[in-house]
């Protein structure tokens, strides 16, 4: 599984990418927004080229469109591919649906839209997809990657039965229980359900589609990602930072360094400049 960092500070992403195991960025309007937080009048241009050059110029970063109708996604999707494609690996992030309501006319704009920038050769991110069927039909329309939001799927789980949450608190992959019946969206028990469903019919479809788990909020939530079989997770720093972290690793850190033989360590010296 491939490693993303869900984020736009630079900080973070230079700091993730430190660990040399980061295979992408992602990014979405919110994030934008978080990152210029207190940066004064920012020049958007010459900061998302500092986004890319604060990695290599393979790697994928998305950068999501804004428009919630047809033309205006084209035009911003094209927008931000020849902007930043001399810069590094861009990839447009394209809404699943772009209504801003549960119904309206526009519904397929999203995967229209999909459609026609991937056949210019632009490559494609289809973001906010919370059901298999979304993901289907995204892929279909030539989306190289699909990003099933799993927290948020379990927030809305959650939020329909009247459950209280904290955002990181962990929801078990096989679904929660009340009042003896197991919690759903339409068939879906969790958001790491929706990430295996997804991946179950990519498989079953033959469909090249790259599936991504957004949306993790614990690193427990990583690790069912990875198990569910998800090709990409994307990351927010501060559960980037608690994936290396046990107890008992430096507990057992601890004891190693505290029982060094110093003849071992002038062993290791030996032959080192000045010993
Ligand atoms: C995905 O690409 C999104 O940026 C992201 O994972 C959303 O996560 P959130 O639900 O924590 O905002």
């Amino acid at each position: 599984m491939k490693l993303f960092i869900d984020s736009a500070k630079i900080e973070e992403i230079k700091e993730a990418e430190k660990l040399g195991v980061l295979d992408g960025i992602t990014t979405n309007p919110s994030l934008i927004k978080k990152a210029a937080v207190g940066k004064g009048k920012i020049d958007m241009e010459k900061y998302i080229i500092s986004i890319f050059n604060a990695v290599g110029k393979k790697i994928p970063v998305s950068l999501e469109v804004v428009a919630s109708d047809f033309n205006e996604m084209v035009r911003e999707g094209k927008v931000l591919h020849k902007k930043f494609r001399k810069h590094g690996n861009v990839y447009v992030k394209i809404p699943v649906n772009p209504c801003l309501e549960d119904k309206c006319s526009t519904a397929s704009d999203g995967i229209r839209a999909i459609k026609l920038l991937s056949s210019k050769g632009i490559k494609i991110n289809c973001t906010l997809i919370f059901t298999p069927e979304q993901a289907l039909l995204a892929a279909k329309a030539g989306a190289n990657i699909v990003s099933p939001f799993a927290g948020r799927e379990d927030d809305y789980i959650r939020e329909m039965s009247r459950i209280k949450f904290e955002k990181e608190d962990y929801y078990p992959s096989r679904g929660k229980k009340k009042l003896g019946k197991i919690l759903s969206d339409d068939g879906i028990v969790s958001g790491i359900d929706l990430v295996a469903e997804i991946k179950m019919i990519f498989r079953k479809q033959g469909i090249k589609a790259e599936v991504l788990a957004a949306s993790i909020r614990n690193k427990r939530q990583f690790r069912e990602a990875a198990l569910a079989g998800a090709d990409i997770a994307t990351v927010p720093f501060s559960v980037i930072k608690t994936l290396l972290e046990h107890n008992k690793t430096s507990e057992g850190m601890r004891k190693f360094v505290k029982d060094i033989v110093p003849e071992y360590k002038s062993m290791l010296n030996k032959g080192r400049k000045g010993k």
